[in-house]
C-alpha cells in the first residue's frame, strides 16, 4: 500500500490527478442500518507537489494581489518550511494532531464531517473550522475577528487545550529544536533559529498560497467568457446583487472578488442557537438505524456542554456587539460544508432558505437582513451561483498537501 510518508520524500505522480475534493463523508443514510461509509481511502490518495509560489504572486482569475506583509516576505523554502509545519503531527503535545486534521484539504480545508471542531484526544471545541482557502485575503481572523494577522494566529490552535494542547510556547518550540528533519531549516530561511515569530511567519507563509479561483463564476464574470455559465448562474448573480442584495456584506468589485467585507454581522443565527430551549427529551443515534431516546439532562451529564456563543461581544463587551460573526468567503462555498459558525447548516439551501426568511429577528438584527420574498425557482439559481465559485486549482492545492510529510513518531 502507498502510505502517505513515501509521498514525503517528494514522489510525485505523473499521472493526472483524479478529482480529490468531496472526499469524507456526509453520513447521508446514517439513520439506516444500510448505511455505508462514503470516505475516500488513503489508497486513493496521489500526492503531487504544486507550484505554490507562483498562486502568490500571480492569484488566479477573480482574486486581487495578494497582501503581503514588508516584514515577512515570501520565498519557496518559507512556503516549504510553512507546509511541512502544516501538516506535522508532532507540533501538537501528543503528536497526533496537525493543523491539516481540522482544515482538511480534501475537505475545502476545513471538516465537512464536523459541525464544531474536534482537536487533540477528541476534546471538542465550540465553532466550525473554517475554510483556509483564500485565508491570504482575511483582514480579520476567526469568527469573531479577534485576532489580525496570520502570523499571530497560529498560537490561538497551537496553544488550545481542544485544538493542539500545548501547554506554553516554550513546550512548542523546545520540541522543533530537538527534531533533526528541522535541522537548519529556520536558520536558512529566517537566518535565526525556530522562535514565537520565525514559527508563526512560516506558516502564515504556506497559507498565503492557498490561492483558489478561475472559478466558472469568474471565467464568466471577470473572463468574458459567456459560456463558462449555465443562463440559471447568471440570474443567481443577478438576484445574489439585486433582490437579495448578499452583495452588501460579501462583496464583489470591478476586477476581482473575495466576497467579505471584512466585517462582522448579526444575522439572527447566533441569537437563535444562544437562545435555544432544548427539549426535555432527546433521540440520540449510537449506530446506524439505532437510536435511544434520553432526558436532556442525561445527555449534557455525557457529552460535554457547549459553552455559550456571542460572537464579537466576547472581545468588546459592548451588549450591541452580542451574535456578531465575521462575514466569510463565499468561493469554494460548495465545498466547505457545514456552515456559519457552528456548522449547524448542512447544506447551502437550508442557509439560502434562512436569509429568505429574514434570517432571525432579535434586538440587534443587522437592518441589512430581511425577508427577501424569493420564490423557489429564485432561489434555485441563487444555489446556482453559490455552487458555480468553485476554484479550477482545487484538486492542485489538495494533491499538493497529500504530498506533505506528515510527521509520524518513528
Ligand atoms: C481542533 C481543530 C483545529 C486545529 C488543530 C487547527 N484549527 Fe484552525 N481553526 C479551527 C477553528 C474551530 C477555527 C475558528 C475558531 C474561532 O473562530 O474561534 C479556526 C480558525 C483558524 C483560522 C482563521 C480562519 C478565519 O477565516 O478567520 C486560521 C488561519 C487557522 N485556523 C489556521 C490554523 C493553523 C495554522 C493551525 C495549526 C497551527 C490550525 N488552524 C489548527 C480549528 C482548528
Ligand atoms: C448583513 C450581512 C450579510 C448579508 C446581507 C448576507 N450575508 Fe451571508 N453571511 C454573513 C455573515 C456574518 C455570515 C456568518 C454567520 C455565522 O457564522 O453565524 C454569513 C454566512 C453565509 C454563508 C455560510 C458561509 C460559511 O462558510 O459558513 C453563506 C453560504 C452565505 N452567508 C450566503 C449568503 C447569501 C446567499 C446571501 C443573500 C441571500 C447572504 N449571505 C447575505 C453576512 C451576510
Amino acid at each position: 500500500m502507498t502510505s502517505l510518508n513515501s509521498f514525503a520524500a517528494g514522489e510525485i505522480s505523473n499521472t493526472q490527478i483524479p478529482q480529490l475534493h468531496g472526499a469524507g463523508d456526509d453520513k447521508t443514510g446514517y439513520e439506516t442500518k444500510y448505511y455505508t461509509t462514503k470516505s475516500k481511502a488513503l489508497t486513493t490518495r496521489v500526492g503531487k507537489k504544486t507550484d505554490l509560489l507562483s498562486l502568490i504572486k500571480q492569484p488566479p482569475l477573480g482574486l486581487p494581489n495578494v497582501p503581503i506583509p514588508a516584514n515577512n516576505p515570501i520565498s519557496v523554502e518559507k512556503i516549504a518550511l510553512g507546509r511541512k509545519l502544516f501538516y506535522d503531527r508532532r507540533l501538537s503535545l501528543n503528536s497526533t494532531f496537525s493543523c491539516a486534521m481540522c482544515h482538511v484539504p480534501e475537505q475545502g480545508f476545513t471538516h465537512n464531517e464536523l459541525a464544531t471542531a474536534v482537536g487533540l484526544e477528541g476534546r471538542s471545541g465550540r465553532r466550525n473550522s473554517p475554510t483556509l482557502f483564500n485565508i491570504a485575503y482575511a483582514e480579520k481572523l476567526f469568527h469573531d475577528g479577534r485576532e489580525d494577522t496570520l502570523e499571530q494566529q497560529v498560537w490561538g490552535p497551537l496553544l488550545a487545550h481542544n485544538e493542539m494542547g500545548n501547554p506554553s510556547p516554550g513546550v512548542v518550540l523546545r520540541k522543533i529544536r530537538t527534531l533533526n528533519d528541522y535541522n537548519g531549516l529556520f536558520e536558512n530561511v529566517f537566518n535565526k533559529p525556530v522562535n514565537m515569530e520565525t514559527l508563526g511567519m512560516a506558516l502564515a507563509t504556506y497559507q498565503r498560497s492557498l490561492n483558489s479561483a478561475n472559478s466558472p463564476f469568474d471565467q464568466w464574470y471577470f473572463g468574458h467568457n459567456d459560456a463558462a455559465v449555465t443562463p440559471s448562474v447568471k440570474r443567481g448573480f443577478k438576484l445574489f446583487r439585486g433582490k437579495a442584495n448578499c452583495i452588501a456584506c460579501h462583496t464583489v468589485n470591478n476586477d476581482s472578488a473575495v466576497f467579505t467585507d471584512h466585517k462582522l454581522h448579526n444575522t439572527g443565527h447566533g441569537f437563535s442557537v444562544s437562545t435555544y430551549q432544548r427539549p426535555k427529551k432527546q433521540r440520540l443515534l449510537v449506530a446506524p438505524g439505532q437510536y435511544i431516546e434520553i432526558d436532556s439532562d442525561l445527555f449534557d451529564s455525557v457529552s460535554e456542554k457547549k459553552p455559550n456563543d456571542v460572537g464579537l461581544y466576547e472581545i468588546t463587551e459592548d451588549p450591541a456587539d452580542r451574535w456578531k460573526y465575521k462575514t466569510p468567503t463565499l468561493r469554494n462555498i460548495s465545498l466547505t460544508a457545514p456552515y456559519m459558525h457552528d456548522g449547524a447548516f448542512k447544506t447551502l439551501e437550508e442557509v439560502v432558505n434562512f436569509y429568505n426568511h429574514g434570517g432571525t429577528p432579535n434586538e440587534e438584527l443587522d437592518p441589512l437582513i430581511k425577508p427577501l420574498g424569493l420564490t423557489p425557482n429564485e432561489i434555485q439559481d441563487i444555489l446556482a451561483f453559490l455552487n458555480s465559485l468553485t476554484g479550477s486549482n482545487v484538486d492542485e492545492l489538495i494533491a499538493d498537501g497529500f504530498a506533505a510529510p506528515v510527521g509520524d513518531t518513528q
